[in-house]
This record gives structure tokens, sequence and C-alpha cells, in this order.
């Protein structure tokens, strides 16, 4: 191990990045410069652990992790499945739960069913043409969108959304259901593959204790 280098966090910011901050300090990280909310700063760091952090985009976690401008990078499944980056899966943190799921009007069922030729509106591509193509066997015309995805079945863009759903209240309130679920998902640990050659230790004793002292009983997914 080099005492001198640092270890460098990319966290997808809002919740999850709050989140994640709360755990490493349940492990004795804290890193007080991140605390001041008024600040524009993107890097903050700890010097007397050699650690450093900053908040990125969730998408970008994965990409900052595979190039090594980050050793580790916490960001959902989600995330990791759409942008699909060389990089190892180590953790499921446990929060951040929720499905990515098909979902639409209770009448699109039966298109589902049939195997129609069906437009699918997603903020994930790549999941979407992951379970319609080689899933289910489902030719489909998939429209990618940023954001109020829920929109696409109201306005006729699209027959079903590919979206993540946490409390359902969004499909509820907007007269959608969950059709199909796709698979669980919640926030999870990357490390970049170089960086685990390099701090085998570092890391491995990072993921010990923060799977020894996080309530949520984080599980080593493997490397
Ligand atoms: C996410 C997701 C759903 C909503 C689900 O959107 O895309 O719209 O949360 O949560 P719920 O089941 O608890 O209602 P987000 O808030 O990230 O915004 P976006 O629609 O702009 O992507």
């Amino acid at each position: 191990m080099n005492e001198n280098r640092y270890l460098t966090f990319a966290l997808g910011k809002g919740r999850l990045a709050n989140k994640t901050m709360e755990l490493l300090e349940e492990i004795g990280i804290t890193c007080e410069e991140m605390k001041d909310k008024d600040s524009r700063k993107l890097i903050f760091v700890n010097e007397e652990l050699k650690l450093k952090f900053f908040l990125a985009k969730g998408p970008d976690v994965p990409t900052y992790v595979e190039y090594g401008a980050a050793d580790i990078g916490v960001v959902g499944k989600d995330t990791i499945l759409e942008e699909n980056r060389r990089v190892y899966e180590v953790l499921d943190l446990g929060y951040g739960k929720c499905r990515m799921c098909v979902c639409g009007p209770k009448s699109a069922a039966d298109l589902l069913r049939h195997h129609e030729m069906i437009r699918v509106a997603t903020k994930y591509p790549n999941i979407a043409k992951d379970y319609f193509y080689n899933k289910k066997h489902q030719t489909v015309d998939i429209i990618k969108l940023n954001g109020s995805v829920e929109l696409g079945p109201i306005v006729k863009l699209a027959d079903v959304i590919v979206d993540i759903v946490e409390t359902g209240s969004t499909l509820k309130e907007n007269g959608l259901k969950v059709l199909e679920e796709i698979c669980p998902l919640s926030a999870r640990m990357i490390v970049n593959q170089v960086s685990m050659q390099m701090e085998p230790e570092r890391i491995k004793k990072l993921i010990s204790d923060i799977r020894g002292n996080w309530p949520e009983k984080p599980y080593n997914i493997g490397m």
C-alpha cells in the first residue's frame, strides 16, 4: 500500500451521497468540508485519512470509476446496468431500494402478453432493450426520455414505460400500474479494477468495515 496515495470516492449527487456519508461516518470516515451545504466546491479532502470525495451525476459515476478518476463509486444498480462499465461491483449497500418495472395503463397488459410491437418510453434504453429483446424476445420501439417518463403513455407518446418504482405514488397519481417487474434495485459500491490490485488491503478493509457496522447489512457481491 502506498501511504501517500489518496483514495478517491465518486458519489451520486443527492440522497444517495447523503446516505453514503452517513454510512462512512459510522465507520469513522468523515469529511467536514462536505457538510457545508452552501459550498460550490466540487471536490472534498480528508487529509488525515488521505481520502478525496466528489459528487457527480449518477450516470457519470461508473465512468469516473472505470477510467480510474475515482477508485470507488456509490451509485444505483439501475445506473450500473444502464452504463455497463468495466468496474467491480463489490457491495449491495441495502439503501435506495426500488424496482425497475414495465408500467402503463391496465389496458397495455394485453399488448405485452401478445408480444405486440409497442412503443416503450424510458430513461434506461439499454435496460429496456435487454429486457424486451434478450429476455422476452419481443420486438419493440424504444424511445429515450430524460425524465417525467410517466407522461409517455398519458400523452400517447408510448404504450408503456420502463422506469423506477419506489413508493408507487407517481404511477398511482397518473393512473398507471406496474405491469411487469424487471429487477430489484439498490445502492451499490463499485471499484476500479486497477485500484483493487494496487490497494487491496485498504479497499478490502473498507468493505469489511462497512459490512460489519451498517445495520442494513450490506452483502458482498464478489469481485
Ligand atoms: C423517479 C422515477 C419515477 C419516480 C418513482 O423519478 O423515474 O418517476 O421517481 O418514485 P415513486 O414510485 O416513489 O413515485 P425522479 O423523481 O428521479 O424524477 P424524473 O421523473 O425526472 O426521473
